[in-house]
């Protein structure tokens, strides 16, 4: 039996009717719309369609970082790193590679290994040189060094602060390493105008000074229904890009208090719709915010209920891979015109 065009439309629901997807606005916009991508998902047909369709841009959650890729000082494991930048590459997508610095998932032999600083400092450089060198020309964007602040603006105590000046030398190893990708510093909670965020502030202007290399700033912005005040990030925003930076939205999520086995409820998800929209289209007020990725993309697949006791359903498509009220609210965002910004 042929099927119609109208039972293949109305089987692939309304993403397909509409015809205009988050990727085929954002690429209209000229802006990365990504997500945070596992490899061991690639081979679900839903979880690789969704992704291809939707997304121009790809980041590994986990495959770059320190101990799932350097598992052994002798020993590096690309293989889940590839399919992610394979998949990548066969649909057309950008990459953004995450993390070279961080303090968790460090590998085991780099925590017990009681280096001195000067070995420490050798370890991280070998690390940037194989790992950047390996990307160059396929990961267009690196968070170089990843959540390096407290809350109170102080410097994390880390296994890499035994490395002198750690943060200024990945920087410029990353940049030795591939000239020509965009070097980020990434962290979470310093979106609004804060004492984290007036450190990496004073970070990147000091970079400029002294000519440090660094393109941009990324905010993650896991947040809940009250992601704080939309003014006060967008001014956070503006003082970064006024340096000369850019700022891409690198892990967005907006979760929501609910009970694993309860859906949520309309209420919930439509305040949960406005606070996507509200952010996306905050980002899209600035030239100079370049991208926007969600930390994942299917409520099926998300670090969120593992992580944070009584919230869930914080993703644009819920775990069957429908899109949710968030989904069409970013879509929204994406066709309403941008005062200023035309
Ligand atoms: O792959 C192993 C598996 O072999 C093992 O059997 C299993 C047992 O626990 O663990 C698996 O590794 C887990 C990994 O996710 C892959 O699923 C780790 O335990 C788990 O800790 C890890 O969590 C990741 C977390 O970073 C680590 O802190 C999350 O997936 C990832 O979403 C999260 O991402 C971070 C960003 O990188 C930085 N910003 C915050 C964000 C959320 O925490």
């Amino acid at each position: 039996m042929r099927l119609s065009t109208i039972s293949i439309l109305l089987l692939l629901g309304p993403v397909a009717l509409s015809g205009q997807t988050l990727r085929s606005l954002a690429d209209a916009r000229g802006i990365y719309i990504g997500t945070a991508v596992s490899p061991a998902h690639l081979s679900e047909p839903a979880y690789a369609d969704t992704l291809a369709r939707e997304f121009n841009q790809a980041e590994p959650e986990n495959a770059m970082k320190f101990g799932p890729i350097h598992p052994a000082q002798s020993t590096y494991n690309f293989p889940p790193a590839d399919a992610v930048v394979e998949f990548a590459q066969a649909h057309k997508m950008a990459v953004r590679g995450h993390t070279l610095v961080w303090h968790n998932q460090v590998a085991a032999w780099v925590k017990n290994g009681n280096f001195t600083p000067e070995q420490l400092s050798a370890i991280l450089h070998e690390h940037i040189k194989t790992v950047v060198g390996r990307y160059a020309g396929k990961v267009y964007a690196w968070d170089v060094v990843n959540e390096s602040f407290e809350s109170d603006g102080s410097l994390r105590k880390t296994i890499w602060s035994g490395a002198p000046g750690y943060i200024e030398q990945a920087f410029r190893w990353t940049r030795e390493a591939d000239p020509k990708a965009l070097l980020f510093y990434n962290d979470f909670a310093a979106e609004v105008v804060n004492r984290k965020s007036d450190a990496i502030y004073k970070m990147a202007q000091d970079f400029k000074t002294r000519g440090i290399p660094l393109d941009g700033i990324g905010l993650q912005m896991h947040v809940g229904l009250k992601p704080g005040s939309i003014d006060s990030i967008a001014a956070n925003i503006q003082r970064i890009t006024e340096l000369g930076l850019q700022v891409q939205i690198t892990e967005l999520d907006v979760k929501l208090p609910i009970d694993p086995a309860t859906p949520p409820s309309p209420d919930l998800l439509e305040a949960q719709a406005k606070t996507y929209r509200d952010i996306v289209a905050m980002c899209l007020a600035n030239r100079r915010c370049t991208a926007i990725q969600t930390w994942g993309f299917t409520d099926r697949y998300s670090w969120i209920p593992a992580n944070n006791k009584g919230f869930g359903a914080a993703l644009p498509f819920d775990a069957d891979y429908h899109p949710k009220p968030a989904y069409r609210a970013i879509l929204d965002a994406f066709r309403a015109p941008v005062p200023g910004n035309q």
